[in-house]
């Protein structure tokens, strides 16, 4: 196969997150302004085939083994079902997973498993109508559920809820949304709240910490670790006496970055080495100038190369990348 993705500090690099586009039809708080952003222009917005090509080079030449499709919204990306086709037969073909905000699933779910997705992640930080209308500026939570339930049905699966819990807005819900996973076989996470949003609002009093959600889930439950951490940014446990799986991503007050096997491709086609890169390789610059293969592999390794030990959220040193999660790919 292949020679590794390996940086100096000797990180194997296996999965590949890709955004689809960075739009979105959510307005998350702790995301997005009300106003929305400044989208990327179609031009700037790599093309299928480009998408394809880069995803084809990262498998055969790179040793990328899992690809996840992110956004902004990826759903949004117009003729979803045809691009994972692609993805999914196009060189070595790595396991296809999505991260969405679950609207329109429901009406893609069968479509998007046939083409050869294999799981998705939902995100839903709440089961009340009028908070996630609060939280997320739109009325959409029956789009949402309807979407998951039809991720199940469709087998993709396991499908994981992911829920940003912040203090004073849907902290109390930590039972509820579990009891929820539980009841209808969806695996849920709680993830900290990083400092990525568009507009500075984070602040690291709201954020809820893995501490405090492992306290709350103990009230009613008894937690049975499922498997040391490996490089999945989630630590899961199993709840005993059901057939349900619960887990934390905490970023912030356990970061994971020593495990770190991901590398990132924006929807313009920069490549990032970390989520809080401040730099980014500008891949479709090299597409679009008829780079062959060999080059595409070169850059993608000289940009591995220069990743960092890992971020420094909570010191001096911190620095907030320059674009927004919704824009690098969440
Ligand atoms: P699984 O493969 O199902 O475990 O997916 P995942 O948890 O890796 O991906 P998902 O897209 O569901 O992301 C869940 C949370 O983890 C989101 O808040 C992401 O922003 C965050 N996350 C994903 N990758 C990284 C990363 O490399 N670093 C940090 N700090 N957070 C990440
Ligand atoms: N911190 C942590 N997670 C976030 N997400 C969105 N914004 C943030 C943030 N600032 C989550 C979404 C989605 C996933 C891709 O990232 O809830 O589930
Ligand atoms: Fe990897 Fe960067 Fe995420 Fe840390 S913050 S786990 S180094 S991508």
């Amino acid at each position: 196969g292949p020679a590794p993705l390996v940086d100096r500090f000797g990180r194997v690099h296996t999965d590949l997150r890709v955004s689809l586009t960075d739009r979105c039809n959510l307005r998350c708080t702790y995301c997005m302004p009300a106003e929305g952003l400044d989208w990327l222009s179609r031009p700037e917005v790599l093309t299928d085939d480009e998408v394809v090509r880069l995803v084809r080079v990262a498998t055969e030449r790179l040793g990328i083994t899992s690809v996840r499709l992110t956004g902004g919204e990826p759903l949004l990306r117009r003729g979803l079902p045809g691009l994972v086709a692609r993805l999914s037969s196009s060189g070595a073909t790595p396991e296809l997973s999505m991260t969405t905000n679950g609207i329109g699933l429901a009406r893609t779910a069968s479509a998007l498993r046939e083409a050869g997705l294999s799981r998705v992640n939902v995100s839903l930080d709440t089961l009340r109508a009028d908070r996630f209308a609060e939280i997320t500026r739109r009325d959409r939570l029956p789009d949402v559920l309807d979407g998951l339930r039809a991720a199940r049905d469709a087998g993709l699966a396991p499908v994981k809820i992911n829920a940003v819990p912040v203090r004073g807005v849907n902290d109390d819900e930590i039972l509820d949304l579990t009891a929820f996973a539980v009841r209808n076989g969806y695996r849920m996470r709680f993830i900290e709240s990083m400092p990525l949003d568009a507009h500075g609002a984070w602040d690291r009093d709201r954020m809820v910490t893995a501490a405090e959600i492992l306290d709350r889930l103990g009230e009613r439950y008894e937690l049975v670790p499922l498997h040391a951490r490996d490089n999945a940014p989630a630590e899961e446990w199993r709840i005993a006496g059901t057939a349900g799986l619960v887990g934390v991503i905490a970023s912030v007050t356990r970061p994971f970055c020593g495990g770190c096997d991901r590398v990132r491709l924006t929807a313009d086609g920069q490549l990032r080495n970390c989520l809080f890169a401040t730099e980014e390789s500008d891949l479709r610059a090299l597409l679009r100038g008829g780079a062959d293969d060999a080059a595409l592999e070169a850059a993608w390794r000289t940009c591995l190369a220069g990743k960092e030990p890992g971020h420094a959220i909570g010191s001096a040193d911190f620095r907030r990348p320059e674009r927004p999660m919704s824009a690098i790919g969440g």
